[in-house]
């Protein structure tokens, strides 16, 4: 009897820019100091992509790179790539095929995702389907975000949260019950108003006025957002664990989205887990958006074992939200 294919994430790697950029610098931008960034956000540092004619795709690309020859992939091999992104490098063509271009995945087909900051798990999820459909053997996601080129420096409710930063995994077929093995995905459109850039696409193009009005940048009611996103990744996190008959300590580790370190904190107390087993990098990288998740798995790869239970989460713009329960491939 044929066994049933999951996708197994085989590897993972991340990359962030050098350029960092700390809350001290921050507070002499804009009316802030580190005590109060720090205590309401968890954020410490973050990293920027500095230089002209940079985009996601110059994060993404050392992420990817890096997967391939730690995976002992040979850039043909791989048959698709979805670049999870809210900048991406063109409004088109798609980041993922400039990504494969720049890698040389030259037998790839690839697509972007927006789902804003569930925009990586959303992606696992869309990737881990084409492994268990059976037809594609090698599929790369990756999450990449240039947040500072939507982030608008004077504006100090939100320039102190996002930073830079890519991650990428590799999913194959696994027979042995490894990968992802649940996932539950939601969102809500109706909170496009608190969160969401209000010019640049279809609806208003740009234009002088809306340049001059600061339209390009991230615009985000924080309190407001803060509310939704407590509530549904906490929720969603839970859910997950309840379906598949996990109790705390079943899970190795929640790798949750990094908005905000009171989130991360509430949805690990739903669960009923210690902090010890969450991963954490927001002191570091702030929100990349995109590249939260991988980022943290990349940090925190050397403590996971195989056979480990992880759960995955994220909320973010849209609204959109989700968790993805994961059963780790392979040991340090
Ligand atoms: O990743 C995608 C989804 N995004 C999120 O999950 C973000 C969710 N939201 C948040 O993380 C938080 O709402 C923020 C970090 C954005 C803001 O924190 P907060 O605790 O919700 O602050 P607040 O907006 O309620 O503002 C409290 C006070 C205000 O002053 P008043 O009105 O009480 O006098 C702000 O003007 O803090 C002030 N403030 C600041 N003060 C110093 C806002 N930003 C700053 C700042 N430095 N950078």
């Amino acid at each position: 009897m044929n066994k049933r294919i999951t996708a197994a994430i085989t590897g993972v790697t991340g990359y962030v820019p050098d350029y960092i950029l700390t809350n001290d610098e921050l507070a002499t931008m804009v009316d802030t100091n580190d005590e109060w960034i720090t205590s309401r956000t968890g954020i410490k540092e973050r990293h920027i992509l500095k230089g002209e004619d940079k985009g996601s795709s110059h994060l993404a690309i050392p992420a990817v790179k890096e997967l391939l020859e730690k995976t002992n992939t040979n850039a043909e091999e791989v048959d698709l790539i979805i670049c999870a992104t809210v900048t991406p490098d063109f409004t088109f063509p798609a980041t993922a095929n400039l990504i494969a271009d720049g890698v040389g995945a030259k037998n790839a087909f690839g697509y972007d995702v927006n789902a804003a900051c569930s925009g990586f798990i959303y992606s696992v999820s869309t990737g881990a389907r084409y492994i268990e459909s059976g037809r594609y053997k090698k599929v790369i996601v990756v999450g990449a975000d240039k947040m500072s080129s939507i982030i608008d420096y004077t504006d100090r409710t939100t320039c102190i949260i996002f930073g830079d930063g890519a991650g990428a995994i590799m999913l194959e077929p696994n027979t042995e019950g490894l990968g992802i093995l649940d996932d539950m995905h939601f969102s809500d459109g109706s909170g496009w108003i608190h969160l969401h850039q209000k010019a640049g696409g279809s609806r208003k193009p740009p234009s002088h006025e809306s340049v001059d009005a600061r339209e390009h940048f991230v615009f985000q009611e924080g309190r407001e957002v803060f509310k939704f996103a407590v509530k549904n990744m906490a929720d969603i996190s839970y859910d997950i664990m309840k379906k598949n008959e996990l109790a705390p300590e079943d899970v190795a580790f929640l790798v949750p989205h990094q908005a905000n370190k009171r989130i991360i904190d509430a949805t690990a107390n739903r669960m009923g887990l210690p902090l010890e087993k969450v991963m954490i990098t927001i002191q570091k990288y702030g929100n990349t958006t995109s590249g939260t998740i991988p980022l943290c798995l990349r940090d925190y790869e050397s403590q996971l074992k195989k056979g480990d239970n992880i759960i995955l989460s994220a909320f973010g713009g849209g609204f959109t939200w989700g968790a993805i329960y994961v059963k780790w491939a392979y040991n340090p």
